[in-house]
């Protein structure tokens, strides 16, 4: 049977010695079941890393790195997943077969290859185009940005009809449906075909490896667009106009410019982050050469996780005015829970970084970046009226807003700094948390940062109240507690993972997060017969494997200990269950037999172990 690029991952992950590998970067010291080492992503004084082989994975409890070898490889080398799968491979002895590297299907592969071969051709001649046309010249000139800036990042000019592209295809042997895959030609009702561009500057949009992948057109004015005599008059378009999203274009993932920036930012471990093309532009121009742009969407998880594997420190360089400001409060969140440090140098409210650039140049943005306020400087400068001013109800309102951003943070010493700074800055003694919605487990199951983030004028008292608003659901903690214990359990006991097939109910589960886990891990079991936590984590989405892999696994039960642990766990799901349905009964015979069960419950649990 052929093999798919699945089962390469999985046998690559399989043969692999993770210590071996890791060893190979990091010192390991064995400790119980794991291994610890220095954290190589972050500064890490005392080892804060576990590499724990059962389970095929590493994991920083300080940084909150983690992942199987791939991952490390992928981030310590800082190589695309496919170089880093070569290298773990050749480590690891497997042999890679030359095509199963890029696509299982080799019509898939087909398609994605020649719609590749497309842009590639369309972005040849939108340049050609471009030179040949000494008005839009004069409109690139006009902005300041030079031959050598237009060159380098292979601006060009769509044609008004798509003519030229459809002649230089065929004679390339190219059909039109690459051109249409790719999202360059359009097709009307009647059959017609277009180019989507048509008359609009051209900024190619690139992937790491530098591979035409999209591009972004815009308007020009009418007195610069191509003219076309034979062309209907057009509605009002957008100023934009965008590849749509294909199999190797998704916009929450491409950051614009990263090809080039990679290197830049890789070198001084910083990155600046711009809304549109055009600044992007002007700041290599000025110089800034470790710069992308998200060109209009969001800044995504995604974006900021590729981010982190060139830059520790992110300057957010957005408009200065309101909408820029809003952009930039947007985008902390997924910045600062990767533990990325956040930078906002401050614009004159009425410039863009590309209007800026040009009018006074590449030192005078350095000096910006210098003088740039970091994450709690911003969240107050940006607060509705100066801090003085407040009243103490506003004051709490913006503290709590504040807090409730700084504890997305991973690292307990840089979330106790900030907190620090606030409180200070607030003019404040203390300040007490409400909620806040981190996305973890709480405390005693999974390494939550947050069970170490005391004694920054944040109370202990009210940690509690934090875990309960982490719980989706928003339970007591007591009561959710016992559901993270189960999975915990069960990730860390093949036995007692078989025995819960017979013995959990699902319906006892009310923690969403938990219940889908042990669902999956159920079927697992029941479909392989046994448990293996390799196997387990390869069925699961990325969000439910960071939730397992961030979870401390229990060691050094016997199997009495554990049979014990476990029917105390069920015993305590099963009691709040029985309980809960007991005030929601009205029936009165049921309520009876309800409260039997309770009391039969509460007696088998005393005359022993389950
Ligand atoms: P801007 O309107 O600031 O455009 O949008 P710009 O790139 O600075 O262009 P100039 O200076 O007016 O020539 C910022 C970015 O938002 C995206 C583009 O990526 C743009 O670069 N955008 C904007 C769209 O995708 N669609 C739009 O209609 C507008
Ligand atoms: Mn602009």
């Amino acid at each position: 049977m052929p093999s798919t690029l699945r089962d390469i991952i999985l046998q690559v992950k399989e043969n692999a010695d993770i210590v071996m590998i890791i060893g190979q970067y990091v010192p390991l010291k064995k400790a119980g079941a794991r291994y610890l080492g220095l954290c190589p992503f972050h500064h890490d004084r005392s080892p804060s890393m576990n590499v724990t082989p059962q389970m095929g994975i590493y994991k920083c409890f300080a940084c909150g790195a983690g992942g199987d070898v791939l991952k490390f490889v992928q981030e310590y080398e800082k190589l695309d997943f496919i170089d880093a799968l070569k290298t773990v491979a050749a480590r690891a002895g497997v042999a890679i077969p030359a095509d199963i590297l890029f696509s299982k299907d080799d019509e898939d592969k087909g398609k994605a290859s020649q719609a590749l071969a497309a842009n590639q051709l369309a972005c040849q001649l939108y340049q050609e185009e471009l030179a040949g046309n000494a008005e839009v010249l004069a409109y690139i000139a006009g902005r300041g940005i030079s031959d050598e800036t237009r060159k380098h990042f292979q601006v060009g000019l769509a044609p008004q009809s798509a003519d030229k592209l459809l002649k230089r295809a065929a004679a390339k042997g190219l059909p039109n449906q690459a051109f249409i895959d790719a999202g360059i030609l359009g097709q009307t009702e009647g059959g017609r075909v277009y180019d989507r561009f048509s008359g609009r500057l051209i900024f190619p949009i690139w992937n790491m490896s530098g591979h035409v992948i999209g591009f972004g057109g815009r308007i020009l004015a009418a007195a610069n667009a191509p003219k076309d005599v034979h062309a209907p008059a057009k509605p009002a378009s957008p100023k934009y106009v965008n590849s749509p999203e294909s199999p190797f274009y998704h916009k929450s993932k491409v950051l614009y410019g990263l090809n080039f920036a990679r290197n830049g930012m890789d070198k001084i471990g910083e990155a600046v982050i711009v809304e549109g093309y055009m600044d992007l532009l002007a700041l290599w121009q000025a110089g800034i050469r470790n710069a992308v742009a998200v060109s209009g969407t969001a800044l995504t998880k995604d974006h900021v996780q590729i981010l982190s594997r060139f830059a520790r420190k992110v300057f957010m360089f957005l408009d200065g005015d309101e909408p820029g400001r809003k952009a930039v409060r947007r985008s902390l969140e997924p910045l600062l829970a990767q533990g990325l440090e956040v930078k906002v140098p401050v614009l004159p409210a009425e410039e863009d970084p590309d209007s800026f650039a040009r009018k006074f140049g590449g030192e005078k943005i350095k000096e910006l970046f210098a003088q740039s306020e970091d994450i709690v400087g911003f969240l107050l400068r940006s607060a509705a009226k100066p801090v003085d001013a407040m009243s103490p109800e506003e004051k709490e309102t913006l503290s709590q807003d504040c807090m409730a951003l700084l504890q997305t943070m991973p690292s307990p010493n840089v979330r106790e700094e900030y907190f620090n700074e606030l409180r200070k800055k607030l003019g404040l003694k203390t300040i007490r948390v409400q909620a806040a919605r981190p996305a973890y487990a709480p405390a005693g199951t999974a390494s939550a940062p947050l069970a170490k983030a005391s004694d920054a004028g944040v109370e202990k008292a009210d940690m509690v109240a934090v875990f309960s608003g982490a719980i989706p659901g928003g339970r007591p903690r007591e009561e959710a507690l016992a559901e993270w214990q189960l999975l915990q359990l069960l990730i860390s006991s093949p036995a007692m993972s078989l025995a819960a097939l017979d013995s959990v109910k699902l319906e006892w589960l009310q923690v969403d997060i938990v219940r889908d886990l042990v669902d999956h891990l159920l079927a697992f079991v029941e479909e392989s017969g046994s448990f293996a936590v390799k196997g387990f984590l390869d069925r699961l989405s990325k969000e439910q494997q960071d939730t397992v892999t961030g979870m401390r696994m229990l060691e050094g039960q016997d199997a009495a200990q554990e049979r014990k642990h476990f029917g105390g766990i069920l015993f305590a799901l099963e009691l709040r269950f029985l309980q809960k349905r007991l005030t929601l009964e009205k029936d009165l015979a049921k309520h009876m037999e309800l409260k039997k069960s309770i009391s039969e419950l509460q007696s088998k649990s005393k005359g022993g172990p389950v």
